[in-house]
């Protein structure tokens, strides 16, 4: 494990950027941190990194946004059961070719495969967070 300090929003962006080049297709990553903690904020660095030009937003309707079949970022928040993950095809795209990114993995925890990597975002101060990956 490691760990990165970012003191913006931007530099949180910039190190997601650079983090996104150590992916490869068919990674699952789990995005870990409170609500504010910056888990979009990091999406949207990684889908730079990965030359994805459309605007990343967050997915709480529609808990799982698909970029090109590139990049598939989910936000768990509003499941409310495992099944109800299981019956909307989430766990579908793990294995889909593109990377995925989740916010609120926790929601559907038996879902997740073991293999997924995680990242760990904590607020330190309204600008500083804490970055374990
Ligand atoms: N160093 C920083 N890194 C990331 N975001 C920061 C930083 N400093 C301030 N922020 C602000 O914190 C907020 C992070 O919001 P973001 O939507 O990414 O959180 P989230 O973890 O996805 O929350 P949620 O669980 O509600 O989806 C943004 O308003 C952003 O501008
Ligand atoms: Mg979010």
């Amino acid at each position: 494990m490691a760990v990165f300090i970012s003191r913006s929003r931007e530099e949180t962006e910039a190190f997601a950027a650079d983090y996104a080049k150590t992916l490869s297709a068919g990674d699952v990553v789990i995005l870990d941190g409170d609500m504010g903690a910056g888990k979009t904020v990091f999406s949207k660095g990684v889908a730079k990194g990965l030359g994805i030009e459309e605007e990343v937003t967050s997915p709480t309707y529609a808990y799982m946004n698909d970029y090109d079949g590139r990049l598939f970022h989910y936000d768990c928040y509003r499941i409310e059961s495992v099944e109800q993950a299981e019956n909307l095809g989430l766990a579908d795209y793990f294995d889909a070719g593109g990377i995925c990114l989740i916010e609120w993995a926790q929601n559907i925890a038996p879902l997740i495969p073991p293999y997924a990597k995680r990242v760990k975002i904590k607020k330190i101060d309204e600008e500083k967070r804490e970055i374990e990956y």
